[in-house]
């Protein structure tokens, strides 16, 4: 009965090397949905804005150097302290479309190939936090993303650490993982990232469960 009980909304989770096309697509998807009459709202992490994330902004412009291993429980941390909110909207019946989470977490970390910081020691800090309902991979090839536009002055903006990023992002890939080519124009991207979304939306209408990451 959903005049009763009306569903929850849905987490779609945004995935991908830089450059990528993730930040237009978030946000036209947003547009998308709202015009469909779905309560959506746009989240990104980093979330730059709270404590935490201004010490993450200031490693990933250079102004500080941070031990690695910090840094990701940083960037974890990032997330638990959003995870109540997050939980609050998603019960409110809220879709959240997220810019980048854990995948990126474990994904960047582990690409730096650090003794002891193998991708089960990423994956580690954010399991239970909740768990995306679809997760949107844009594919795209780390020298079609150089080109376009080149990468900005970031931390990992680099074409090797982006190739190592997309190679532990394939080992991420697990029953929520969409992977849609992202090599192709903005249009038809856009349609396949619709439906994905648009799927989601129904299924979290129709009560699919909440679950919880890496559990
Ligand atoms: P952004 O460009 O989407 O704001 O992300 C900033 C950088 O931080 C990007 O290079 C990916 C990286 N990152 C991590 O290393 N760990 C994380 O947990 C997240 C969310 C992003």
């Amino acid at each position: 009965n959903t005049a009763k009980h009306p569903g929850r909304g849905a987490f779609v989770l945004f995935e991908g090397v830089d450059r990528c096309g993730k930040t237009t697509q978030s946000q036209r998807l947003v547009q998308h949905l709202k015009g469909k009459g779905v309560d959506a709202e746009l989240w990104r992490f980093p979330d730059r804005f709270t404590a935490i994330g201004r010490m993450i902004d200031s490693y990933l412009t250079g102004e500080t150097d941070t031990d690695d291993a910090a840094v990701h429980l940083l960037f974890s941390a990032n997330r638990w302290e959003k995870r109540e909110a997050m939980l609050a909207a998603l019960r409110a019946g809220r879709t959240l479309i997220v810019d980048r989470y854990a995948y990126s977490g474990a994904a960047f970390t582990a690409a730096k190939n650090l003794p002891g910081l193998d991708l089960e020691w990423c994956k580690a800090p954010d399991k239970g936090l909740p768990a995306p309902d679809a997760v949107i991979f844009l594919a795209m090839t780390p020298e079609a993303a150089a080109l376009r536009g080149g990468y900005g002055n970031e931390r990992y903006e680099k074409e090797e650490m982006q190739r190592e990023v997309a190679r532990q992002f394939h080992l991420l890939a697990d029953d929520r993982w969409q992977t849609v080519d992202a090599a192709r124009s903005v249009e038809d991207v856009e349609a396949e990232v619709r439906r994905i979304a648009e799927d989601a939306v129904a299924c979290c209408l129709e009560g699919a469960p909440l679950r919880v990451l890496w559990a």
